[in-house]
């Protein structure tokens, strides 16, 4: 199948590659750009390990091809951390024990880094309703939940969400 240029900005960096429109943009990122933060949990679009932020938007990066990114602003989870220090998100599931064996955990973030962009205060409920699409087998979710809230405490105290 012919190829197609693609040009994305992910975690700031511009790349241009040559893909196969059949290339899902999961695979792009873990094997074309090395990037293998990013999760593969599931074939059936359910599990949110492989969530990212796509033009300021949580989207499951399994069900995107390459080409439909053509153009667009990625951040994955190695782009939250800026000069070695960790993004509150980050310090969180750290300080909260938001993680057992940690499989989720970027998907976890990702959907979290897009609630606290939309909700800096969010509510128990709209925590647990943000992350309705990423599922976790390990912890029971409740010190995930206590980990975005030490985030968003973090975040509204001392420095806003975004990353570039
Ligand atoms: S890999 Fe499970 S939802 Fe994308
Ligand atoms: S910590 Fe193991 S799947 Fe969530």
């Amino acid at each position: 199948m012919a190829k197609q240029e693609i040009r994305v900005t992910v975690n700031g960096r511009e790349h241009r590659s040559e893909v196969e429109p059949r290339l899902l943009l999961v695979h792009y990122l873990r094997d074309v750009l090395g990037l293998t933060g990013t999760h593969i949990g599931c074939d059936t679009s359910q599990c949110g390990a492989c969530t990212i932020i796509m033009d300021g938007q949580s989207v499951k990066s399994c069900t995107v091809f390459a080409v439909q990114a053509d153009g667009s602003q990625i951040t994955t989870i190695e782009g939250l951390a800026k000069d070695g220090q960790l993004h509150p998100l980050q310090e969180g599931f750290w300080e909260e024990h938001g993680l057992q064996c940690g499989f989720c955990t970027p998907g976890m973030i990702m959907s979290a880094y897009d609630l606290l962009q939309r909700n800096p205060d969010p509510t128990e409920a709209e925590i647990r309703e943000a992350l309705e699409g990423n599922l976790c087998r390990c912890t029971g979710y409740q010190n995930i939940v206590k980990a975005i809230q030490y985030a968003a405490s973090r975040v509204r105290e001392h420095e806003p969400v975004a990353a570039s």
